[in-house]
């Protein structure tokens, strides 16, 4: 196992408004892009050449990750003009592989934290001889996933996309968005056009017989792609609850970046991060959230599994609860939001001018 694609071209349209400037897999998770925790973990399992998938704003990653060497690995960029969806990139991807027909590639979405065996997931693809190996991991409410049942011996039977009915739910197995592909495998997805891995390259390998297995791993897994997720498994991150080779011994209740400025009475707790530059003012509580690098958090400001953009103002004694500020935003003093509440990039709320909660009741 020498090599690995990336997805990391997609919108990101449910971390919105967060990813209007940022791509989903370069917002800051614990400090650092997803995509650097990822290169990291693959890195650590062997891998040295990544190839890149990218459409959505594909400059940001270029710009950052460069050759890859300053990373550890060969990084190489395959970018999309069209999105090309999961299948169509790791297709456009193919024509940068340099490994045989017959060796494995890593394939990950580029949204997945994960402590998921690689080297293990490789072994399980070569002793089964297979097309394609999936990593699956089990979820509590399968409902929003794709369901990948699977026989006594791991083959998968079908792929089942977003169940409706009580009656689809036909397991708790779910495709966690990390693969192993036979190189020859990749090379037939059709080229040029859209493709869907899930909805079209699967169900047709399960109807040509390939050999398709499911592997399951109880490890930690998160899907990053929603507001409370992304807070989630940025505070697994700093707790130590979720691995990373970025973040080893600094692990605790909360890590702010060297060139943050912490208030003395200031409380940072449940796996909060605080990025560089960014001001945490005496007597503000942050618990569970992201602060982006340059933010200012004011006095007696009280936040909650939250993520505040780049360089937002969060006004003193404000009070935030399951809320995205996107980058620049100001909330004045004084404000109240929560449950879902999303402040746009360079929007301003005035002191004390908002309770706002979704929350019918
Ligand atoms: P949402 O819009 O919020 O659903 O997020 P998303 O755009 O990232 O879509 P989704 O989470 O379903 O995508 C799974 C993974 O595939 C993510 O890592 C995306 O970056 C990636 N991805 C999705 N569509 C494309 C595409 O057209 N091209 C490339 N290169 N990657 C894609």
């Amino acid at each position: 196992m020498r090599e690995a694609i990336l997805l990391v071209g997609g919108q990101g349209t449910r971390l919105r408004p967060l990813t209007i400037a940022t791509p989903k897999p370069m917002l800051p998770v614990a400090g650092f892009p997803c995509t650097e925790h990822q290169i990291a973990r693959a890195r650590e399992a062997g891998i040295t050449r990544i190839i890149l998938g990218t459409s959505y704003r594909a400059e940001v990653f270029e710009s950052y990750f460069g050759d890859g060497s300053e990373f550890g690995v060969e990084l190489v960029y395959a970018v999309e003009d069209e999105p090309l969806g999961t299948g169509g990139a790791i297709r456009n991807a193919a024509r940068y592989l340099q490994s045989g027909p017959d060796e494995p590639v890593v394939i990950f979405n580029g949204d997945v934290l994960t402590g998921v065996d690689l080297v293990g997931l490789v072994d399980k693809w070569k002793i089964a001889q297979a097309a394609v190996a999936l990593y699956l991991t089990r979820v509590e409410d399968p409902r929003a996933y794709g369901l990948v049942p699977t026989d006594d011996s791991g083959r998968v039977l079908e792929f089942r996309e977003k169940p409706t009915t009580p009656e689809e739910i036909v397991t708790d197995q779910i495709n966690a968005g990390c693969y192993v592909f036979k190189r020859s495998v990749i090379d037939r997805i059709p080229a040029g056009r859209p493709v869907s891995v899930e909805r079209e390259t699967f169900p047709e390998l399960l109807g040509s017989d390939a050999v398709v297995i499911g592997v399951v791993d109880d490890g930690y897994w998160l899907d990053l792609g929603t507001p409370l997720a992304f807070a989630q498994g940025s505070a697994d991150l700093v707790l130590g609850n979720a691995p990373s080779p970025l973040i080893g011994s600094r692990a605790g209740q909360f890590i702010a970046d060297d060139t943050a400025t912490i208030g003395d009475a200031s409380r940072l707790s449940a796996g909060t991060h605080v990025g560089a530059g960014a001001h945490v003012a005496s007597t503000a509580t942050v618990a569970a959230s992201v602060i982006f690098p340059g933010a200012h958090i004011a006095e007696g400001a009280d936040i909650q599994n939250s993520i505040i953009g780049t360089g937002a103002h969060i006004g003193a004694g404000s009070i935030l609860t399951g809320v995205v500020v996107a980058d620049g935003a100001v909330v004045g003093a004084g404000v109240e939001l929560t449950a879902g509440a999303r402040v746009f990039p360079d929007a301003r709320i005035p002191d004390g001018a908002i309770r706002f909660s979704s929350d019918k009741s």
